[in-house]
């Protein structure tokens, strides 16, 4: 029977999904050939790196719960000792297999609060769940093997490694955390041939284009196989027709029952999401629903 996790496992990491990740032993299996999640265009999209969505009848299941819950968080930065409130009492709910957009104008606080829910920041007041996981009682390691399986990041300016290759920025998470029973190298070797970038592996940053780069980083973001991405303003340095192509690969991701929270400025962007959340100076405004 498989191990599901509680709060409870965290205290216990030889149980915990942290350690196993047993939702994820289909990665042992066969990857698809001769697919790719850029040229599908007129073809389903078949990619079988997709997650379980539904957990086992007889497990505890805590997938019902939202898969990110964000209660009554508050964050402020203090600047020379005055106290900058930044996000004012934000509750948040995302479900398992939505992608939910939070849109707001530049300074409205989505970044803080991105990094709040990738756990890259702690709120000054308030609770972040992630997968049932309340930060504030983890341990700093706890919530960097949590952050590295679970959530992948993907930005405005891809933040890749410029000295080394696409192949090696995709691995390179996996130096840091890894699912247990997979050959990373292979794996991200079919992510780059997934993301249409086969024949770039070898290449660096500095010879790629924007949508290549930003392409690599979505591979990179999928290297551990994360429940949840966290894309921040990804189209943001692109041209529209490239950025369109990096939003069909987050739509057929998230058709595949991927986690997406995308952040951005731009309500056509905001469009290609199932749900868009209205942040304005550091308050959500409305959830459209
Ligand atoms: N590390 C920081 N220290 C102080 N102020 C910050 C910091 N990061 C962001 N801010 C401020 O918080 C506000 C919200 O920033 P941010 O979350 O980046 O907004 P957005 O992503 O919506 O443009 C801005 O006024 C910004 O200047
Ligand atoms: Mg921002």
């Amino acid at each position: 029977m498989e191990t599901k996790t509680s709060i409870n496992d965290v205290s216990a990491p030889g149980n915990s999904i942290l350690e196993t990740g047993t939702e994820n032993s289909r990665l042992e299996g066969q990857l698809p050939s001769g697919e790719n999640i850029v040229t599908s265009n007129e073809e389903p999209f078949e990619c079988d790196l997709r997650r379980l969505a539904k957990p086992q009848s007889d497990e505890i299941s805590l997938t019902a719960a939202p898969i990110i819950e964000v209660i009554d968080v508050k964050k402020s930065y203090f600047l020379g000792g005055v106290e900058v409130p930044i996000l004012h009492d934000i509750n948040l709910k995302v479900q398992e297999g939505e992608f939910l957009a939070i849109m707001g104008p530049s300074g409205s606080g989505k970044s803080t609060l991105m990094n709040l829910i990738g756990f890259l920041d702690r709120p000054t007041e308030g609770k972040i769940i992630i997968k049932g996981l309340d930060i504030n009682k983890l341990s700093d390691k706890e919530v960097a093997r949590l952050r590295g399986l679970e959530i992948g990041f993907i930005f405005q300016t891809f933040n890749l490694i410029p000295r080394l290759t696409a192949l090696e920025n995709v691995e390179l998470p996996t130096y840091a955390n890894s699912r247990s029973g997979v050959n990373t190298h292979e794996r991200a070797k079919e992510l780059l041939r997934l993301v249409g970038l086969e024949d770039r592996m070898h290449h660096k940053p500095g010879e790629l284009s924007g949508g290549q780069s930003q392409r690599v980083a979505i591979a990179r973001a999928l290297i551990n196989d994360p429940a949840i991405l966290l894309a921040d303003e990804p189209t943001g340095n692109l041209d529209s027709k490239t950025g369109c192509e990096i939003l069909n690969i987050f739509k057929k991701l998230n058709e595949d029952g991927r986690t997406i929270v995308m952040i951005t400025h731009d309500p056509e962007i905001a469009g290609y999401a199932d749900r868009i959340v209205f942040l304005k100076d550091g308050i959500i405004q409305s959830n459209a629903e």
